[in-house]
């Protein structure tokens, strides 16, 4: 392998990099070696990629060195004459991104792991499994010669067509932070640094790297920065990735008042900022708002912030700043330790790490008797995804893993009966539909998904005669570089005349139909939810999907995942869907967060608008109760305890998500009904047992921001906790007072939209 830390005997006179202070080597950088360290060494793109996207990215560099980690997404530059090794950087965030076979040699493969898509694990609810997630893939990226994971991405769910949700948490920003800030802590307690993204606003692919997001200071702060100020704070990432897109007028890699004033005076980021690749277009402005650095980078960035320096449009001062702040974190990073790594991680202990975080976030959205599966059961399996499972999304967040296992393969290990008859069928259609679809065109271009096979009555009679129980598998996959058609979110015809069919057919026997939803997406469920007995969210579980959903469907893991975005009954309820993904709608040149704070939940429950399925909401094979709620003082003096007991009411041992809404008096800012404030999951809990959770509220929990005064503020008045099961499934509450108003924090008064916007507003509000 190839470490590009090297020190020739000719150089031992310039000072090297981790011997003399930072600050020397940036003096004895010359203005050239500084501008390649600003900007990346090009990038070498799987062999998918058409040559017009390849054309355009590749850069005299990136031939001329021979770069290691083949698949990588960029490098930074080496200055062996400086003790400077390269860095590698690679994505993100299902698993390491890496080419599996290099120079068409298998002796040595590089296979990684395919981890449950960021969407699932948040549904767990529960940091410490995500964390787990990370150690692992850190631990991998580390073994595979990785310096920095181009991981987590944490925008919010603002609209269900997003092509890049599956890689996204929530709709909320506190469990999108937690979360966040919880693959930081795992990833980085490896010794390789990640880089939290896309920063900020990157809610949609629709004109991703032009689109100007119109959004208000308020929805800024409080829903699509929170969440990275959360994991910046709490986990201190090594680096930020700009996001593509423009933030009221401006490129977020030009924004000074975002990377500096926010990230750093704010927040006290020590890292440095990276672009999205090929993200913004002035390399002399991303340079003065703090985008310490260009990626994947090319020659004519590094000319130009040579030309600016000597002209003085970028001060001297600011390039070594830059520099700075890469240097600081190259001293931190494998390569700079000579790490020298195995290319050998235990793929085997993180598959089992996968599985098991899979299990932690798939959600039971109904279950009539229907689930858990008895032992030995006879199963039909419909739905092509029962034989061709979707781990995971498309684009840079796809993983290249050893292996899948299917949804077949996964019931037949656990011991159940599946119709061969049934299986050999699907896998001859699904063969033929293969071979005749037109060719993937590559990353972007991805192949038309398969039809579902047609399941006509007869057939369905058949298979329920003889097997005991169908299982319809529904899937659905979306990607990087487009968003999803409306439609998308409707089931197809043939989709829905395989539910009819088999529903009819199984119910007429007395026989029970779960279907398993094999998507990262919402989809309607609402209109066919009436039609089975059950229905199993699994999300895209990774490469152990199929012994993953057989852990749930048997009940040898009990289902404790819960929604961290809404599902709703019809796009057309989503609050943004009027203006989503922008106008003109076939080319969003601009797209206005009209809906401002009231994205998810927030927007439901302060309209009352029905979903299909809540925030917060998800079974388990046994119940639960709720008790004792306290709060530690009836009026608010800078902190509270809120107290809760939790048991477990039915007769199999569980898991429960406890969680902790606040309601705000109405004299303030107008505010939405209720917002998540804290979290917790419980020990799995045998029938009968109890387990006392605590939550901590601080005044930053009790404020919003108003835009008049840059600041926090708290009104004054009577505050309701509640905490519930589910966003709408609340068991207990309890009040107490604020006596004057808090002004909470003040900040900068930055990213202004310009002209005001006509954002959305409850009918009482102010
Ligand atoms: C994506 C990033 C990714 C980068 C490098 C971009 O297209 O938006 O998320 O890290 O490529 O592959």
């Amino acid at each position: 392998m190839l470490v590009l830390l090297t020190t020739p005997a000719f150089s031992q006179s310039a000072p090297q990099l981790g011997k003399a202070p930072v600050k020397d080597v940036v003096g004895a950088m010359t203005l050239q070696e500084k501008a390649q360290l600003v900007v990346g060494m090009g990038m070498q793109l799987p062999p998918s990629v058409p040559d017009s996207i390849r054309n355009r990215m590749k850069t005299s560099d990136a031939k001329k060195y021979s770069l290691p980690v083949a698949g990588a997404a960029g490098w930074t530059h080496p200055f062996p004459r400086l003790g400077i090794p390269s860095m590698v950087l690679s994505d993100g965030p299902a698993g390491v991104r890496i080419q599996p076979i290099r120079n068409q040699d298998s002796s040595q493969t590089y296979y990684a792991t395919a981890f449950p898509v960021a969407r699932l694990l948040a549904s767990t609810w529960d940091p410490s499994v995500v964390q787990d997630v990370g150690k692992a893939y850190g631990e991998e990226a580390h073994e595979y010669g990785v310096d920095v994971a181009l991981t987590p991405a944490l925008n919010i769910h603002r609209n269900p067509l997003n092509g890049r949700n599956f890689e996204y948490y929530s709709e909320d920003p506190l469990i999108a932070g937690h979360m966040a800030a919880a693959m930081v802590e795992g990833i980085q307690s490896q010794g390789v640094g990640t880089s939290i993204k896309h920063f900020v606003a990157n809610n949609q692919e629709a004109n991703r790297n032009s689109v100007n997001t119109t959004v208000s200071e308020r929805a800024l702060r409080e829903i699509y920065l929170k969440g990275f100020e959360i994991a910046v704070k709490n986990a201190h990432p090594w680096t930020v990735m700009s996001s593509y897109n423009r933030v009221n007028g401006t490129y977020t890699s030009q924004r000074h008042d975002l990377l500096t004033t926010v990230l750093r005076d704010e927040w006290g980021f020590k890292g440095f900022v990276m672009t999205d690749w090929t993200g913004g277009d002035d390399p002399i402005a991303q340079m003065n708002a703090g985008n310490d650095m260009l990626q994947p980078g090319n020659d004519n960035q590094i000319n130009q912030i040579i030309d600016a320096v000597q002209s003085g449009k970028i001060d001297k001062e600011t390039l070594d700043r830059n520099v700075t702040n890469i240097l600081n974190i190259i001293l931190k990073s494998p390569a700079f330790k000579g790490y020298d790594y195995s290319n050998n991680p235990d793929l085997h202990a993180h598959a089992k790490v996968a599985r098991h975080a899979a299990t932690q976030g798939m959600v039971l959205l109904k279950n009539d008797n229907a689930l858990p599966l008895k032992k030995s059961t006879h199963i039909a399996a419909f739905g092509n995804t029962s034989y061709d499972i979707i781990i995971g999304g498309r684009g840079s967040g796809q993983v290249n893993q050893a292996y899948k296992v299917q949804l077949n393969q996964g019931l037949s290990d656990a011991g159940y009966n599946l119709d061969q008859y049934l299986k050999k069928d699907y896998k001859k259609y699904i063969k033929k539909a293969k071979a005749n679809r037109p060719k993937s065109q590559g990353f972007f271009s991805p192949p038309e998904p398969i039809a579902e096979m047609p399941i006509n009555t007869q057939r369905a009679n058949e298979e329920a005669t003889n097997n005991d129980v169908a299982v319809i598998t529904l899937g659905r996959n979306s990607g990087e570089g487009a968003d999803r058609a409306q439609s998308d979110f409707y089931l197809t015809g043939k989709e829905q005349s395989l539910i009819k069919a088999v529903a009819d057919a199984f119910h007429a026997q007395g026989k029970k139909v779960v279907v398993v939803l094999n998507l990262a997406e919402p989809v309607d469920i609402a209109s066919w939810r009436d039609d089975v007995d059950g229905i199993l969210l699994a999300w895209q579980p990774g490469q152990e999907a199929g012994h993953a959903i057989a852990d749930v469907l048997s009940g040898k893991v009990d289902p404790s995942g819960r929604l961290a975005t809404t599902l709703p009954v019809d796009y057309s309820d989503v609050p943004s869907a009027s203006h989503f993904p922008g106008t003109p709608a076939n080319d969003p040149k601009q797209v206005i967060y009209k809906e401002g704070i009231y994205t998810g939940y927030r927007y439901y429950d302060t309209f009352d608008v029905k979903p299909a399925y809540e925030f917060g909401y998800g079974l388990s094979y046994t119940t639960f109760s709720f008790d004792n709620t306290k709060l530690s003082s009836s009026s608010f003096g800078g902190k509270l305890t809120v107290t809760t007991q939790v048991t477990n009411s039915g007769n199999t041992a569980g898991k429960e998500v406890v969680q902790l809404y606040l309601s705000a008096p109405s004299n303030g800012l107008d505010k939405p009904s209720q917002e998540l404030k804290g979290f917790a999951k419980t020990k799995l809990l045998q029938p009968g047992a109890s387990q006392t959770l605590s939550f901590e509220l601080t005044p930053a929990d009790l404020a919003s921001f108003n835009p008049q005064t840059a600041s926090w503020e708290a009104a004054a008045g009577t505050y309701t906790v509640r905490i519930g099961a589910s966003s709408r499934d609340i068991r207990q509450s309890q009040t107490f007072k604020l006596d004057s108003k808090l002004t909470v924090e003040k900040d900068h008064d930055v990213l202004h939209p310009g002209s005001p916007i006509n954002e959305l507003k409850p009918k009482s509000g102010k």
